[in-house]
């Protein structure tokens, strides 16, 4: 069965076995199933933060619960109850056409929900954790279902509970999301403002649009050219190394971090090293950002994967900085 159309950078993979379930009880069946655990399985949601570098010799689990339905209310908030495998873009729209803010600033990223609260995504200023108020999951090894609370989902920057490997597989069946109906909207973000400028007033549909605008000026569409978003995460680094890094670079971007560190944006750091608009046989670094790599045409995962290596090396030789994949690398 072939993955190109289930990992964004359209790479022509196969897997022995692809499976998708429609409900709870559905899922909890597979997770039972003694072949399913003899077997090796990962979960994937639309492959759109993927690198997949062979075949795979498993099975692919997908969900295909889908719905999104307003569990509570009060005065001032909405909770909605989305399940795992509906699209992250689909929520965001339908949550501003009802007039609920807190996810406008991630509009247009690509995916499932259920993948959104697995990586906290994040965007303009917001992430998902921000309204995710509790995490609804099966654990593969007990086959225990549990509602994680937001503190219990222990995000941070890109990562969760879901993501440490210390911890039990959790598969992720619905997301519930608290929006505001009196929302305050953050816009200081980059040039977020002044886009806004161009549109009559600031809504949340202004916003969603302003971002929509920004981002297909800087993002390639995966439709059109095979990419997983920033492929690496933004580097975090001590005060000292930042200053040491200054004088030989005073123009270095960055933005304070949580624990008093600062984070430096590593697209600066690659476009540095000579990276930016380049091309490696059928791998790219896009010529509008250079945190992104492309399938220029049919690239294959470990090509892709060389790529990041030289890029790696290239910005650890020159910063003393080690660059983190955002990307899983599957194989
Ligand atoms: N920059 C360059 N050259 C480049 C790219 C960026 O110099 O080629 C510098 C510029 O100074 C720019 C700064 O980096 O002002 C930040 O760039 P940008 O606003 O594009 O954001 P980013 O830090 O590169 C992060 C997220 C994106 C998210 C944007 C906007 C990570 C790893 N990436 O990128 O998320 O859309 O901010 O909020 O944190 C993703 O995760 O897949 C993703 C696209």
């Amino acid at each position: 069965y072939s993955l190109e159309k289930h990992n964004t950078f359209h790479i022509p993979v196969k897997t022995r076995w692809f499976m998708e379930y429609d409900s709870e009880d559905d899922l909890e069946r597979i997770l039972r199933d003694e072949y399913f655990q003899e077997c090796l399985s990962l979960h994937i949601g639309s492959g759109s933060n993927l690198l997949f570098l062979n075949d795979y010799n498993g099975i692919i689990l997908h969900s295909n619960i889908k719905g999104i339905h307003l569990a509570g209310e009060t005065e001032k908030s909405v909770l909605l109850r989305v399940g795992a495998a509906e699209k992250w873009d689909d929520v965001v729209a339908y949550a501003v056409s009802n007039g609920w803010g807190g996810i406008e600033n991630l509009s247009l990223i690509p995916g499932e929900t259920g993948a959104a609260a697995i990586q906290n995504i994040g965007a303009y200023g917001a992430e998902a954790k921000d309204v995710i108020e509790t995490v609804e999951a099966y654990n593969q090894l007990s086959f225990q279902k549990r509602i994680f609370t937001n503190q219990e989902c222990e995000y941070a920057y890109r990562t969760s509970y879901f993501k440490n490997e210390h911890n039990d597989p959790h598969i992720i069946t619905y997301v519930n999301l608290r929006l505001q109906k009196n929302p305050q909207f953050s816009i200081n973000y980059g040039n977020l403002k002044e886009e806004l400028a161009k549109y009559p007033g600031i809504t949340l549909s202004t916003i969603r649009e302003a971002i929509i605008t920004i981002r297909k000026e800087k993002l390639p569409d995966p439709e059109i050219m095979g990419n997983a978003g920033s492929f690496f995460m933004n580097p975090v680094i001590t005060t000292d190394h930042f200053e040491k890094l200054k004088v030989n670079y005073p123009s270095i971007p960055s933005y304070p971090s949580s624990d008093g560190k600062i984070k430096v944006p590593a697209g600066w750091l690659i476009e540095q090293c000579g990276f930016k608009g380049k091309s490696h046989g059928t791998v790219g670094v896009y010529e509008k950002q250079a945190l992104v790599l492309v399938n220029l045409g049919d690239a294959r995962g470990h090509e892709i994967a060389l790529v990041a290596e030289s890029i790696r090396t290239a910005v650890n030789e020159r910063f003393g900085i080690e660059l983190v994949p955002e990307v899983k690398y599957v194989g």
